[in-house]
């Protein structure tokens, strides 16, 4: 086989084999195929695009690549949930404890990243003594006992995926619903999930800015999912403003407490209790997404969900007492409102604007090396459509210097404010099966 006549073939708009497909990433992740070769059927792939078979492939494929994590000794239906960017997006720590005290088992494999505040490891390590840094047998076992644990990312996953990612980010051939498809769904499937619940964010501070094209890529997951022997779902939701309240690290784990007290911002609690149905029904712990969501919705009355957070945090050696006194937490030294400049309604909140001023303050990494401070962090007082009067608060900043005026200049510029009355945007737009 020659790698320049499968450029040529998709090129020309024809479709792949499953063996064409197997050797291109085999030969890439080996080495074997330049570079330049490969950007050239990547760019082919935007233009032409993939059948859904071919998708399949090239996710296996990608698969097959490196690792994949065995969670066969887990007892129950492993469900995994995963979300497409957004800002502020504390959804991951409310669910795990959410879905994990009415039985679903919770194995994450969780990493730290590069983003506007820190990923679901640095927020958990804002309780004092919280590690991550566990061997797989004692993942399992936690597991097992207690439903939850998450561990750091370790071994040589979905290799393909890396070397195709940063390859496709130097040559403009990130934007293609089946390249970007099935670079997700690779890395979801080498965890070794039975189960995937997509959150696909759609708006200004998503990775798809449109609905149209977050329902495109939805879909595509969820084909890919389904048609590779895992059960797949996707909910397309809102980020045209942050969800909840809270962007920073230690700030969103307090928000996270609050929700699993039933005391959080309605839109997470909202979001958090669609996505634990569908994850609660494909772990077949419910024979209904009705019965799903009266489970989950107990759990947070009875005060079994936020029993679990503590167990959770203090078998991996947190301290759990933060769940009770939050002020445990990492505090930021300066606590400053920006107020509002007139009167009217939030008709506008930038998302991904807004998280890039928490960054200003340091709540998250620019490069790999970057120190994250987990003090640090906005939130947001008003929502859109509230209503907000001159001088009242918009955003309270959590700083640890005392010059905030950078970051107030950024909130202002991207917190419009409108003399009509605004409607809150629908937080769920659609659910895909
Ligand atoms: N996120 C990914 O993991 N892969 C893509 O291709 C795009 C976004
Ligand atoms: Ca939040």
């Amino acid at each position: 086989m020659r790698m320049v006549d499968l450029i040529e073939k998709k090129r020309d708009g024809h479709e792949l084999t499953t063996e064409e497909i197997n050797f291109i990433i085999k030969g890439y992740t080996e080495g074997k195929i330049p570079d330049y070769q490969v950007s050239a059927f990547t760019m082919a792939v935007v233009f032409r695009g993939m059948t859904e078979r071919e998708r399949a492939d090239f996710t296996m494929a990608m698969v097959e690549s490196g690792d994949q994590i065995d969670l066969s000794q887990i007892e129950g239906i492993k469900v995994d949930k995963h979300s497409t960017g957004g800002v502020g997006d504390t959804t991951t720590l409310v669910l795990g404890p959410l879905v994990a005290s009415v039985g679903v088992p919770v194995a994450k494999m969780s990493g730290r990243g590069l983003g506007h505040t820190g990923g679901t490891i640095d927020k958990l390590e804002s309780v004092n003594g919280f590690h991550v840094e566990i061997d797989n047998k004692e993942f399992i076992d936690l597991v097992n006992k207690n439903k939850i644990a998450v561990i750091g990312q370790s071994g040589n996953l979905t290799p393909a995926d890396k070397k195709l990612y940063a390859l496709r980010d130097v040559t403009g051939t990130v934007e293609s619903i089946p390249l970007i498809a099935s670079s997700i769904m690779s890395k979801k499937i080498a965890a070794g999930a039975d189960a995937i619940v997509l959150d696909v964010k759609t708006g200004a501070g998503a990775f798809m800015k449109t609905l149209d094209d977050s329902r495109e890529l939805a879909k595509a997951m969820v084909r890919i999912g389904n048609n590779v022997g895992r059960r797949t779902m996707a909910v397309i939701s809102d980020m045209s403003q942050p969800l909840g309240y809270a962007i920073g690290n230690a700030l969103e784990v307090k928000e996270a407490i609050d929700t699993l007290k039933g005391e959080g911002p309605e839109d997470l609690t909202e979001l958090c209790l669609t996505l634990g149905s569908h994850m609660v029904y494909l772990a077949e712990k419910a024979k209904s997404l009705q019965e799903a969501r009266a489970m989950l919705e107990n759990a947070i009355k009875d005060g079994s969900a936020l029993e679990k957070m503590k167990v959770f945090l203090s078998s991996q050696g947190g301290d759990a007492s933060v769940v009770d006194d939050p002020s445990k937490l990492p505090q930021a030294k300066y606590i400053i409102d920006l107020e509002a400049k007139e009167d009217g309604y939030v008709s506008e909140i930038v998302a991904d604007e807004i998280g890039t001023a928490a960054m200003l303050l340091g709540a998250g990494r620019a490069t790999k090396e970057s120190e994250i401070d987990l003090a640090v962090g906005l939130v947001l007082r008003k929502k859109i459509g509230d209503q907000v009067k001159k001088g009242e608060p918009l955003v309270t900043i959590y700083s640890n210097f005392e010059d905030v005026s950078e970051v107030k200049e950024k909130l202002l510029q991207n917190i419009k404010i409108s003399t009509t009355k605004v409607e809150p945007p629908i937080l769920i737009h659609e659910e895909i099966t």
